[in-house]
């Protein structure tokens, strides 16, 4: 066994270190109902109004659970960024900004939290268009205790809605509903969360743009990680999604690689053996990468093991995505494949 411990204990701690569920809707501004007046000045702090175009009046089941999705990933970003800001303008330990321009830094995430809250009316906007239920709020619980780990994790859940909104717009192209309107939008979406991220990476020292293709893991890995922010429960409508998308068991990743070939600690609470599953990597735009767990041991109640990161064979900086899957030794022609085998999953890895 080449575990290293200190890594084990401080991710157990991570997970006893949830914070109060947090649930700050209605925020001053009425949102998620404002008025009129009250969304006029939304736009004015996210530099732009919702598009004033038609939306659709009817959309195919996979076009509404994917604006589902879409919703409850947005107004979970509203929750964090609200969170956030509040964490510094009182000057919230760990949140003093000593190292940062903090005019600045207040500025742009009062732009993200106000842009993502068009993001969420939008959705749901067009949900209601085509009388699909709108999406409600939640409570959330945030692991972070520091503006860096706050900006990290922005990175991370900005990196995954980066990776399933790609695959929404195949969904909108594809299923002969009235929504190919909706790839134009999405792609207005795509590149402003990008602005955003490429911020994140840059506040954390990384080269903002991290890789020529971004990694797309598909609406099953994204709403799995999602659900990670969010307290059960606490979701007055969330079936609606997860009676169509499938939730996975939580896969840990102990130890960040380098971007270079390396071998990674995982753990999940369940049975993985060497012989009946492997570890599954999604990275770029490649074709999934299939490797063999092994060293599978016991510690505190999880099951542990190690899998090699053949990074050096063409992955991409930014995020890869690991899955553990039924089955050793098979090839996956594309994500939704590697999706249908696996158990547990997204393990998320960010390099460089
Ligand atoms: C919107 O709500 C605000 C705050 O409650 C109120 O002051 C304002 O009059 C309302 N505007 C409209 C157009 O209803
Ligand atoms: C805000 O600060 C509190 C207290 O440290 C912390 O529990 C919470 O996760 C922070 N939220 C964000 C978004 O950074
Ligand atoms: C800090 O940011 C504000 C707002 O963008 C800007 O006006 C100011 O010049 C910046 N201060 C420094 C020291 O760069
Ligand atoms: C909207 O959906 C509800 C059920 O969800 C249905 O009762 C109603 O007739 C629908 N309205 C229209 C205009 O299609
Ligand atoms: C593992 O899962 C079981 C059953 O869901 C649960 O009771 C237990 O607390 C979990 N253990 C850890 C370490 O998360
Ligand atoms: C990285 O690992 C792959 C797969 O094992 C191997 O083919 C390749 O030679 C390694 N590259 C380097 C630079 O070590
Ligand atoms: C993914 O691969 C599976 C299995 O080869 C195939 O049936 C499916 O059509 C592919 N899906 C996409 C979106 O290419």
């Amino acid at each position: 066994m080449h575990f290293n411990t200190a890594l084990l204990s401080t991710s157990a701690l991570l997970g006893l270190a949830a914070a109060a569920p947090y649930n700050p809707f209605p925020l001053s501004d009425g949102f998620p109902n404002p008025n009129a007046t009250e969304l006029k000045q939304i736009g004015v702090a996210a530099g732009g109004t919702l598009p004033n175009g038609p939306l659709p009046t009817s959309l195919t089941p996979s076009g509404t659970v994917t604006l589902q999705l879409i919703a409850l990933n947005e107004i979970f970003e509203v929750a964090f960024y609200t969170d956030l800001l509040k964490n510094i303008t009182d000057c919230v330990s760990g949140y003093e900004l000593t190292n940062y321009n903090r005019t600045f830094v207040i500025e742009t995430i009062t732009a993200i939290q106000n842009q993502e809250k068009l993001h969420y009316l939008g959705a749901n906007g067009i949900l209601a268009s085509a009388n699909q239920t709108q999406i409600k709020p939640c409570s959330y619980k945030f692991p972070v205790a520091s503006f860096e780990s706050a900006i990290a994790l922005a990175n991370t859940f900005t990196d995954v809605v980066l990776g399933v909104l790609p695959m929404a717009q195949t969904t909108f192209a594809t299923d002969g509903g009235q929504e190919i309107g909706l790839v134009n939008l999405l792609g207005s979406i795509i590149g402003q969360e990008a602005q955003q991220d490429g911020w994140f990476r840059s506040v954390q020292g990384k080269v903002p743009s991290a890789a020529p293709f971004l990694t797309t893991e598909g609406p099953a890995f994204a709403f799995t990680f999602l659900q990670s922010v969010i307290v059960p429960g606490s979701c007055p409508n969330i079936n609606l999604i997860s009676d169509n998308v499938p939730t996975f068991g939580a896969l840990n990743v102990l130890s960040m690689p380098p971007a270079a070939n390396s071998t990674v600690y995982y753990s999940v609470n369940g049975t993985v053996t060497s012989s009946a599953n492997s570890l599954v990597y999604i990275s770029g735009q490649n074709l999934p990468v299939t490797v063999a767990i092994s060293n599978v041991g016991s510690k505190n109640g999880l099951t542990t093991f190690q899998a090699p990161l053949p990074f050096d064979t063409g992955f991409a900086k930014g995020l890869t995505i690991a899955a553990v899957v039924k089955g050793s030794g098979q090839s996956f022609a594309n994500v939704s494949a590697v999706a249908t085998a696996t158990v547990f999953g997204p393990g998320i890895i960010e390099i460089d």
